[in-house]
């Protein structure tokens, strides 16, 4: 069997010092707002060249707080890509705001910033753009498009931790960046968990007060906040963490460099393009097949784990069909919905492991 990402193996190699720091926890009983979410807060904005960094329950609310502390609301219209999680839609919708989604880019996967500057109208209050699979978007074209109508830039790197544009790291460049420590992202908690980060001082005052109940003193509450604290055990889990980000990320690109030599000209798949070391941070690696479906059962029948993200664009989820929005404007999101393909993608994967998915889909291939 390879499963889709080995939490296992990952935390075996950091049983000692993880135990250790949650056992702190334990002993000191500083559960909510301890010391180590400080702590956190200080080494992940640095890590994200970002003066500060907001820990909150989720990647979900840091999106939305992140929406709420700028102003937005009904009226207001926000922009995504359509293919996304639907949490980066989501949040959008918990504001109040309409959700407007712009087609990808066939190389990137990411938002296709030539067709962005056409949904932007006199409602449009921001872009959310996502680092899709890990690779940074073009951040320096999509800032001048959003200074030019004077929109703001809230990025969503749930999957991007680590991510470089020209040097930067993706979260520093948006007046906010936000993250998911979901466990299987590249960062991950051993729970739910999230962050903001931005290098706006008002910005940062308001969203700590806004994830503790609107509180800037217990029981004073000068806004109606929210209770989405980032909680102090899955803090020490990701100030551990940290210290080998750049190490896994490493080894994910070697392994999408392995992948994509190994699967190079097999049956009619379409490999990720790979760029320069830093800008893709493979936290999903997604090749294409026109025989997806049964690629796909192939694969799983025979144990290895592989997935569909996403298998439903947003604008044909259930949740946004009253948007009543036509599948006809989003050609490449619904052309690739149908032939996307994820394959297993973590640092502690061996060469032997991707020899053995390889394999299996020469064998498809073959036989098909
Ligand atoms: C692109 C994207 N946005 C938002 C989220 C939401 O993060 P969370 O699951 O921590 O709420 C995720 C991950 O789940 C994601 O992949």
């Amino acid at each position: 069997m390879i499963p889709f990402v080995d939490l296992k193996i990952q935390y075996n190699s950091i049983a000692q010092e993880v135990d250790l720091e949650m056992h702190k926890v334990l002993e000191q009983t500083n559960f909510i707002l301890g010391e180590p979410v400080a702590e956190f807060e200080k080494e992940f904005a640095a890590f994200c060249d970002s003066k500060y960094c907001i820990g909150v329950a989720s990647g979900t609310d840091a999106l939305h707080l992140a929406l709420r502390v700028l102003g937005v609301g009904p009226g207001d219209e926000v922009i995504a890509p359509a293919n996304t999680f639907v949490a980066t839609v989501l949040a959008i919708s918990y504001v109040g705001a309409k959700p407007v989604l712009v087609d990808i880019d066939p190389r990137t996967f990411n938002m296709d910033l030539a067709k962005l500057e056409g949904k932007i109208t006199p409602k449009t209050k921001a872009v959310v753009p996502v680092h899709l699979y890990g690779r940074a978007l073009k951040m320096g074209l999509l800032m001048d498009l959003a200074k030019k109508h004077g929109i703001q830039v809230v990025e969503d790197a749930c999957q991007a931790h680590g991510a470089v544009w020209e040097k930067r790291k993706v979260g520093s460049f948006g007046i906010m960046g936000c993250f998911s420590f979901y466990p299987g992202k590249n960062l991950g908690a051993y729970g739910d968990a999230g962050a903001i980060v931005t290098s706006d001082d008002t910005l940062n005052k308001s969203l700590k007060m806004l994830r503790n109940y609107g509180s800037p003193k217990k029981y004073y509450h000068d806004s109606q906040g929210y209770n989405s604290r980032l909680d102090t055990l899955q803090a020490a889990v990701l100030n551990v963490k940290l210290k080998h980000l750049i190490e896994w990320n490493k080894k994910r690109f070697r392994n999408a460099q392995l992948y994509n030599t190994k699967l190079r000209g097999v049956g009619d798949i379409i490999l990720p393009k790979i760029p320069s070391e830093g800008a893709h941070v493979f936290h999903l690696f997604v090749i294409r097949s026109k025989q997806r479906d049964s690629l796909l059962k192939y694969l799983q029948e025979r144990q290895i784990q592989a997935g569909i993200h996403y298998p439903v664009p947003i604008y044909a989820l259930g949740a946004y069909a009253h948007l009543g929005l036509s599948a006809l404007d989003y050609p490449v999101t619904e052309k690739f919905s149908k032939e996307i393909v994820s394959l297993p993608m973590y640092p502690e994967l061996s060469e032997g492991q991707i020899d053995e998915v390889v394999g299996c889909i020469k064998d498809f291939f073959k036989q098909s």
